[in-house]
């Protein structure tokens, strides 16, 4: 059977990189899969947060879900904390990882930058409750941004010792899906950093919830050269900037980028921005629109999440069980 498992922080607003490398293609394959989307609550206490801003951020991503087509009956929706199980076969399995592993992790040599000491342990062990997440559904598909195909390399591995060690196939090895033409969406100021929510700059990233005014302004102030549109993909090669804003035009018209190139071929930025404009208001406004009327109902909001999370408990407390047979935790 093939299922599909993936989630997304709720920390700070969700952004146009969220949706196009992922949430986007979550909307298609609930049509093909079995699929269990979460929002991945306990990730986000590896920063700071505000006990009160977190709860809404929880409301908030679910409602970005639902917003952007996720059906909540048809799929489980849930919120990760809900489900105690996820905690407990993370260190299950952080007991069968070695550390290595994980000092290979770039991300959190990049989130702990250089006060290495000062990071949390949370932040560290963050890719083992990631793999827990995936391996406790035993999900077989993860469709994700770019970025995070290292963390699920590891969740590879540890499924695959997990099994070693036992002798069983007990978990499948999950596969990465990284899917569409923008993987990787870049800082709208800078085209050789990723679209962060950490990002200091308001103006580097597109939030789902920004209205038309702002979304207009944050894609006329993005940052290109001089130079117009070339007629080849080939030619953005050393022009990362221009090459981010044509991988955006051409993820939400549902071009590839060649195809962009082509329409575009010779037209100046301030032309091509124009039409961006345009193109990302159309899509994105009535998902703005959406969530704000979801987020209204907060009650509501919060009923589908506990019945998702009932839904997801009951597979998770299935297979945990099964961990626990096979590694010799007595369950009396
Ligand atoms: P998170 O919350 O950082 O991002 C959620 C999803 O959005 C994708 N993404 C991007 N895609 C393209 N361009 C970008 N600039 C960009 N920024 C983010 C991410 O690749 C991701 O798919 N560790 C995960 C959350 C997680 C998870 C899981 C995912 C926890 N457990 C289990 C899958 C399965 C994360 O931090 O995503």
């Amino acid at each position: 059977m093939n299922r599909i498992f993936s989630g997304m922080q709720p920390t700070r607003q969700l952004h146009l990189g969220n949706y196009l490398g992922a949430l986007r293609n979550w909307v298609e394959l609930q049509n093909s899969y079995e699929c269990i989307f979460c929002v991945v609550d306990l990730h986000a206490l590896t920063i700071d947060q505000d006990a009160e801003v977190l709860r809404n951020n929880i409301r908030e991503v679910t409602a970005a879900y639902i917003a952007a087509g996720i059906d909540p009956e048809k799929n489980i929706l849930f919120n990760q904390s809900f489900v105690p199980a996820h905690s407990e076969l993370a260190w299950i399995l952080s007991c069968h990882t070695p550390l290595g592993w994980l000092n290979r992790m770039t991300q959190f040599k990049e989130k702990a930058g250089k006060q290495k000491d000062m990071a949390n342990l949370g932040l560290y062990s963050y890719p083992v409750l990631m793999a827990a997440d995936i391996l406790l559904y035993k999900a077989t598909h993860v469709p994700v941004g770019e970025d995070q195909k290292q963390h699920l390399e590891l969740a590879r591995d540890i499924a695959g010792a997990f099994n070693r060690r036992y002798d069983t196939e007990f978990f499948p090895l999950p596969e990465p899906q990284i899917l569409g033409e923008a993987t990787r969406v870049m800082s709208l100021r800078d085209g050789t950093k990723k679209m962060s929510k950490s990002d200091e700059s308001e103006y580097s990233r597109i939030n789902m919830t920004d209205d038309a005014d702002t979304i207009a302004t944050k894609i006329r102030k993005a940052k290109t050269d001089p130079e117009p549109l070339p007629d080849t993909v080939a030619d953005l090669e050393k022009r990362p900037e221009a090459d981010n804003l044509v991988t955006i035009y051409a993820a939400l018209s549902g071009q590839t980028r060649e195809q962009t190139v082509q329409q575009f071929a010779g037209a100046q930025f301030s032309g091509f921005k124009a039409a961006l404009v345009d193109l990302s208001v159309a899509k994105l406004a009535p998902m703005t629109t959406r969530m704000k009327e979801l987020l209204d109902d907060k009650a509501e909001i919060d009923r589908l999440l506990r019945r998702g999370g009932e839904r997801a408990a009951a597979i998770a407390e299935t297979n945990l069980n099964g961990v626990k047979d096979i590694i010799g935790l007595l369950r009396p």
